[in-house]
């Protein structure tokens, strides 16, 4: 008789299964080696995106052009629009570097994120504010508030209430938005409803969050959100943005902060520097926009249960995993969200008995105890992937900016929620940098929380338009 398995044991997976998670390890592994040469051409390509002609990573200016003091104060409407949820808040700005949220939460219907019918998206957003403000305000609100709308996607700005769309990102695909503003979408329904909101300005969340967090925190050196998609946010200098050339007014000088949105998550779309296997170019082959944003798809929460899902999918074609099984359910696209890898990877159980329940009740799948250890291993090692590249955005900008110490304000889905991630991303930034420091508290560049960034960083933001437009600025 065999003894009693021990906890992560491979006793009972057969000789053909540990082949395949070796081969599967190997091909998701990030090796230092791999990530230092991912971060050096990223910071070329971050250099590209400043220029003139652009490249590929849009490096979007934010019209931010000052450090929060801190001091701001005043009652903001802030909307969020960009993964899941859609999000309204109210924002009490206390003047001393403290706020105050109050908010509620709205899922967004996923049929939205596909619909013909943009004005629909926009009247989903405008009701949500107009029964949020029936809530807050039963008996009215007196005058206007003032609203900071985060939109997070790509979108240009000329000036901090404008939003042209470049592409959608994360699965979003809505006719007749690409290339138009969306302030004025919104505000028509907005107007429509009569409700008395004035859109002040427009950020992106990976900017809002790096306002957020350097109001409450002077140490802060990007905004980074991992989470349904990958993206990080910095301050640069008018003068080292040769694309704002011409484009500035002569109060803005050019040792002036800027904010820059990164959008990195277009990152080699050229497809040189990242380690793609081939599921990963099914992913992007399969998307409404292949051939973009092919960073984000390698690591952000929204493809993450879809990798694993494909492997899965391509094992059992081969007739490695489970044989005898129906796999229609298992067989939808994107029928696994980030929550999947996830929850596989937190169970407790020796033989997975969690994995074992998921797969029965979500796709009618029984599994082994050796294929569910499978799983277990294909999820790590997609997340850790996910972890240890992300944070090539971050080494790209620090090293490029010369940042050597500092904070890196993180936020999203991923960073809070999978297991693990915030230390492994440490790990992997330890591996660009060479530290031998292997403590995440204690390294150089510390991911840290951040503070809420399409929230409160949507209500400094809209503050400081607010100042500069009343003193007659651009
Ligand atoms: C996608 C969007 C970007 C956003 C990021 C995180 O990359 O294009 O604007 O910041 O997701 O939400």
């Amino acid at each position: 008789k065999k003894p009693p398995a021990r906890k992560g044991s491979m006793i009972d997976v057969p000789e053909e299964l540990i082949e395949q998670i070796h081969g599967l390890e190997t091909i998701f592994r990030a090796t230092p080696e791999k990530l230092q040469a991912v971060t050096k051409h990223f910071i070329s390509e971050l250099d590209k995106g400043l220029s003139k002609k652009g490249g590929n990573i849009p490096m979007i200016p934010g019209w931010v052009v000052e450090y929060p003091t801190g001091k701001e104060t005043g009652d903001y409407l802030a909307i969020d629009m960009g993964g899941t949820n859609f999000r309204v808040a109210l924002i009490k700005l206390g003047g001393d570097h403290t706020f105050d949220t109050t908010q509620s939460k709205y899922k967004l219907p996923d049929e939205l994120r596909t619909t013909q019918h943009p004005e629909e998206l926009f009247a989903f957003l405008a009701d949500c504010i107009e029964s949020f403000l029936e809530e807050q305000f039963p008996d009215g609100v007196t005058g206007t508030l003032p609203l900071g709308f985060t939109f997070s996607y790509p979108a240009s700005q000329n000036k901090i209430n404008e939003g042209i769309l470049q592409r959608w990102t994360k699965g979003f695909d809505i006719p007749n938005v690409e290339g138009h503003d969306v302030v004025p979408m919104l505000k028509k329904q907005l107007a429509k409803r009569k409700l008395p909101v004035d859109v002040v300005a427009l950020i992106n969340d990976t900017t809002g969050t790096l306002v957020a967090s350097l109001y409450s925190d002077p140490d802060t050196k990007m905004g980074v959100i991992f989470g349904t998609g990958v993206n990080g946010a910095y301050y640069d200098m008018v003068k080292n943005i040769p694309k704002l050339e011409g484009k500035l007014a002569d109060d803005i000088p050019a040792n002036a902060p800027f904010a820059i949105n990164c959008e990195y998550g277009s990152f080699d779309n050229e497809h040189v520097a990242l380690p793609r296997t081939k599921y990963d170019v099914m992913v992007d082959e399969q998307s409404p926009r292949p051939g973009q944003q092919t960073f984000e798809k390698m690591s952000s929460g929204y493809y993450l249960g879809e990798l694993l899902r494909l492997v899965l999918v391509d094992l059992h074609a081969q007739g490695f995993i489970l044989k005898d099984q129906d796999l229609t359910k298992l067989n939808v696209p994107y029928c696994m969200d980030t929550s999947y890898p996830s929850r596989f990877e937190d169970d407790p159980f020796e033989n997975l008995e969690n994995v074992a329940e998921i797969f029965e009740k979500d796709f009618g799948i029984k599994t082994t105890s050796p294929e569910r250890k499978l799983i277990r291993k294909l999820s790590e090692a997609i997340g850790l992937r996910s972890a240890r590249l992300s944070v090539c955005g971050i080494a790209a900008i620090c090293q490029k900016m010369g940042y050597e110490t500092g904070h890196i304000a993180a936020d999203g889905s991923i960073f809070k929620m999978y297991p693990g991630f915030p230390e492994k991303a440490a790990l992997g930034l330890k591996d660009i940098y060479g530290w031998k420091e292997t403590d995440p508290k204690k390294m150089p560049l510390r991911l840290v929380d951040a503070e809420d960034g399409s929230g409160a960083g949507a209500a400094i933001i809209a503050a400081l338009a607010e100042k500069r437009l009343a003193a007659g600025k651009s």
